[in-house]
């Protein structure tokens, strides 16, 4: 009888995989290993609301001034200007293509023509392969379409990484892993010190993927909120830091990988200091 159980404990070992841990961040060298191995910075420029111009100049600023993760979309109407500020970087020797990590999305409405919304955006952003794609927005009705577009596209050179953003119940991130085969290296959520997801990350760290925050430091237009906020302020003061460096040291002590946006060449060089 003790066999027999011993057997069975042994087999149930077996089956049941070891589930994955939440990613452990590197904040030495600012990186962190996702679930598929592929290393990733963990601070960056996001680019939302900035023209293809200013997208240029913000992304150009950031690489030159340390920088190797940038956030953009189709959404944003920027990805060209992106893939300037790219090339110029490179060209002026700032950094090499192997080092920087490249991040854009698809938009709901190209759900239904995930291959061709994949190889326009490496059109635009004139790369020949993007780092990370992740689904904008979750959108139930064909969203599982255009994740098996990026698994294609994985197989096919085109993306390193493939993961989400906007999926804020656990049961929706859960429809979507038990239609697919290759598990989100990423969420990129709404998360900040005043919205600090810690239910989907508790989540999401079986499958090992990592949260990546958009509006880290409280949304274009509405940072003065979170800059403001006594305890904030407080500790900047204690410290002879701005809000902002505190907000985004947060970020990456809590395991959020950050990407703030600006246009700005004097908060850019800031935020390189914060990470
Ligand atoms: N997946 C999604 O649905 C989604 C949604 C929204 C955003 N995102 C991504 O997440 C990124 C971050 O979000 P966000 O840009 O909307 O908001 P955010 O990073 O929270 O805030 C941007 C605002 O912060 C200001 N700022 C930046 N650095 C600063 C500093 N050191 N000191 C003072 N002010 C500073 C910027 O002004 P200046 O320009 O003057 O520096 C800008 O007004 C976006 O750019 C985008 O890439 C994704």
């Amino acid at each position: 009888m003790k066999k027999i159980i011993l057997i069975a404990l042994i087999c149930l070992c077996f089956a049941v995989p070891a589930l994955a841990e939440y990613p452990a961040f590197d904040l030495e060298n600012a990186t962190v290993t996702l679930n598929n191995g592929v290393g990733m910075p963990i601070f960056g420029i996001g680019t939302f609301a900035l023209s293809s111009e200013q997208a240029e100049n913000s992304v150009y600023w950031a690489l030159r001034d340390g920088y190797h993760l940038i956030d953009t979309a189709r959404i944003y109407g920027n990805e060209d200007g992106v893939g300037r500020g790219i090339r110029r970087a490179i060209e002026e020797g700032y950094v090499t293509r192997e080092e920087i990590f490249v991040t854009t999305k698809m938009w709901t409405s190209d759900f239904g023509n995930g291959d061709a919304a994949i190889d326009a955006s490496l059109e635009r952003l004139g790369l020949d392969y993007i780092d990370l794609m992740i689904l904008h927005h979750s959108q139930p009705s064909n969203d599982v379409d255009a994740y098996q577009a990026m698994e294609r596209a994985v197989a096919d050179g085109k993306l390193r990484c493939i993961g989400l953003s906007n999926y804020y119940e656990p049961e929706d991130f859960d429809r979507l892993v038990n239609a697919t085969t290759t598990v989100p290296a990423l969420l990129q959520n709404e998360t900040h010190p005043y919205h600090q997801s810690t239910e989907m990350k508790a989540h999401i760290a079986q499958y090992g993927t990592v949260m990546e925050s958009w509006f880290p430091l409280g949304g274009r237009g509405n940072t003065q909120v979170l800059f403001n906020d006594p305890t904030i302020a407080a500790i900047a003061g204690a410290h002879g830091k701005t809000s902002a460096q505190v907000i985004l040291r947060w970020h990456l002590q809590a395991g959020n990988i950050a990407i703030p946006g600006s246009s700005n060449p004097d908060h850019i060089l800031e935020k390189g200091e914060s990470s």
